[in-house]
């Protein structure tokens, strides 16, 4: 999984909340009352015991004090009793609960993850170190098992009902896939983050012994008889190794879950590996991996299909085949969820997903898929009524068609279809134009907007990526010129129609959008005037454009873009070291700010056009300047 610059990111997040020491990491010789291990009060260092169930019983009078018990040797099973607080385990039962799946389990043919009857519960992912209580629960899993952070899977919490159980099964791996990314199971950690009435026990039905000497034993529910069993009880921890002392692996590990009987269970899963494990890179994660792989906002601009993209791009700045195949996932779910819906953009609608989906399909050397995408693409109705401008109008439709030729062969989309959709657009704009202003102009929403989303930059530049007659080129150049020359004594432009609102600047509205434009019409129409405005409009972006947001859309990756754009334009490398002004301020110090309140994390945190996935997509950019472009706006 390389999501590169989304991984470098997170390190560098982390290397800061270690360095302002938010995250405390306990020393080697953290004795009694330490402050690593224990989050709701001290966590005296566990006192090690050969025990039998007699010392068992004794020590469960003294509540809240860590113990270890050894449960067996043949599985190597111990219980860690008092492992979490009950803060602890409220807080990973409260961080799940809102996102619970039905289980699967792996698929050995496939390796990937199939419903299933053995297991009958429901449970979700947490991402590693995906808050501080977790980081802190998983550094001290560490400490108690001799295994590293790096070497476990992400909190699986899960969830048994009343009659909900989990057949004996082995943790460890059957098929090769599963071991590619850190090896084989090596052992594993099972939390009880609640007591259960009845039922509910962890069993060893393989083990040498069963739990008949324990005093408990009248209390074990049928099942539990059957084999060493554990019963669970809230913050107890239960270790048992999948793999010998020799490495070979355990059968006797053989273990499930007892249907539950009364009441209902909570637990918490950590698979260690016998390698490094490497997790998803965060927008993965969030964006796609957390709500159980499905898609709920299918659009580039907040959803899953910005992912996509992103995964794309990292596939061409890395060839990480992995990052494609994911890619192609996610576009396929994206396209379930969009299926029959009237949206006809690339940014917000189905030609975002039908033109990505064939593009992506054509180098995963899938050609049904692409014939299937493209006659999905052909499906799309441009409607009379549709507005014209990029998120939701003709531009953002026609930008699709633009985008497929580019991407597959240059006559993909008919160029008859590409201009007849330009000519509508045209139409329009002649149309709403008044005497002696702009000669197009165009409405979204009753607003005559200026900016990149929603108006006529936006529209400008993706005409001026078609065949113009020359009448046309014209009202192209002097709407370009109308708005230069009407812009505000700041050089920044209006975000729409008469507002002398001299206030954002970025690329939905403002001077970035502008910028890009304009560079754009110099590289068509080679008029000198369009580069020197484009340059003072990028101007207004270094002088204003450090904003508080991260995004794509709002915020300092999209406006990093201008300086990019004017960098191949012009070749001066000032635009370079600016671009990587921006790109620097981001990857040292968005995650800092945004956790201080110092920067707006965005309503959707990692998505492409608001939020990290946008980060990514620029520093994924940096590494080959003169290849850079505007995610879903420069060709
Ligand atoms: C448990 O083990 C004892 C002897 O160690 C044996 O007599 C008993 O049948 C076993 N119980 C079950 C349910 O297997
Ligand atoms: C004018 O533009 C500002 C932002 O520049 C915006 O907040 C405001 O709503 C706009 N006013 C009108 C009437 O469109």
């Amino acid at each position: 999984m390389a999501v590169v610059a989304a991984l470098l990111l997170a390190c560098a997040a982390l290397l800061l909340l270690l360095a302002l020491g938010a995250l405390s990491l306990p020393g080697a010789s953290d004795g009694p009352g330490g402050r690593g291990a224990g989050l709701a009060r001290p966590r005296p260092r566990p006192r090690f015991r050969r025990s039998t169930f007699d010392s068992g019983l004794e020590m469960r009078g003294q509540k809240g004090e860590p113990w270890t018990e050894v449960l067996s040797w043949e599985p190597r099973a111990f219980v860690y009793h008092n492992f979490l607080s009950k803060e602890e385990c409220d807080h990973l039962i409260s961080l799940a609960k809102p996102h619970m799946r039905k289980s699967t389990v792996v698929d050995s043919t496939t390796g990937g993850s199939k419903d299933s009857r053995v297991r009958t519960s429901s449970g979700m992912f947490l991402r590693r170190g995906q808050d501080k209580i977790i980081l802190t629960i998983e550094k001290r899993i560490a400490d108690y098992t001799f295994i590293p952070v790096e070497h476990g899977e992400g909190l699986q919490v899960l969830h048994y009902e009343v009659g909900q159980k989990y057949d004996p099964h082995f943790d460890y791996f059957h098929d090769d896939h599963n071991t590619k990314n850190g090896g084989q199971r090596i052992a594993t950690l099972l939390m009880y983050l609640s007591d259960v009435e009845d039922g509910g026990e962890t069993v060893f039905p393989s083990s040498t012994t069963n739990s008949s000497s324990s005093p408990f034993y009248n209390d074990l529910s049928e099942c539990a008889k059957g084999g060493l069993s554990v019963k669970p009880k809230m913050g107890d921890a239960l270790l048992f190794w999948s793999m010998k002392p020799d490495g070979s692996l355990d059968p006797t590990s053989l273990h499930g879950g007892c249907p539950v009987i009364k009441g209902n269970k909570w637990s918490s899963t950590k698979w260690m590996r016998v390698h490094e494990y490497k997790g998803h890179a965060p927008v993965v994660e969030e964006t796609w991996v957390k709500d159980g792989r499905k898609v709920t906002d299918y659009t580039l601009y907040t959803g899953s299909l910005g992912t996509a993209l992103l995964l794309f791009k990292s596939f061409q700045v890395t060839g990480d085949r992995g990052d494609l195949a994911l890619a192609a996932d996610i576009v396929r779910a994206c396209d379930e969820a969009s299926r029959g819906l009237p949206f006809l953009t690339f940014i917000c609608g189905r030609a975002g997903v039908c033109a990505l989906g064939a593009v992506i399909a054509k180098h995963c050397d899938d050609q049904l898929r692409v014939t299937q995408y493209l006659s999905s693409f052909d499906e799309i109705i441009v409607a009379e009524k549709v507005p014209n401008e990029l998120l939701y109008g003709r531009a953002g439709y026609l930008w699709a068609c633009l985008f497929l030729n580019k991407h597959l062969s240059g006559e993909t989309i008919p160029l008859e279809h590409i201009n007849s959709v330009a000519k509508d657009i045209i139409n329009e704009g002649r149309n709403l134009a008044s005497k002696g202003s702009s000669p197009l102009m165009y409405e979204w929403h009753g607003k005559k907007y200026w900016g990149a989303a929603h108006g006529l930059a936006g529209i400008m530049h993706v005409l001026m990526h078609t065949e113009l007659k020359p009448d046309e080129q014209d009202d192209v150049k002097n709407t370009l010129r109308y708005m230069i020359k009407n812009r505000f004594p700041s050089g920044n432009y209006p975000s729409s129609e008469g507002n002398d609102s001299d206030r954002l600047v970025h690329w939905c509205h403002g001077a970035p959008g502008v910028a890009l434009t304009l560079a754009k019409a110099y590289e068509v129409f080679h008029d000198d005037y369009f580069k020197q405005s484009a340059a003072e409009a990028a101007e207004v972006v270094w002088n204003r454009g450090l904003l508080k947001r991260v995004g794509i859309c709002h915020g300092v990756s999209g406006n990093a873009y201008v300086f990019l754009s004017l960098y191949r334009l012009t070749g001066n490398v000032e635009y370079l070291y600016r671009a990587k002004a921006f790109a620097c301020f981001l990857l040292e110090k968005a995650d800092q700010l945004i956790a201080e309140g110092a920067m707006h994390g965005g309503d959707r945190p990692f998505s492409l056009f608001e939020g990290k996935a946008g980060m990514a997509y620029l520093l994924l950019d940096m590494v080959d300047p003169s290849e850079s472009r505007f995610p879903a706006y420069e060709l």
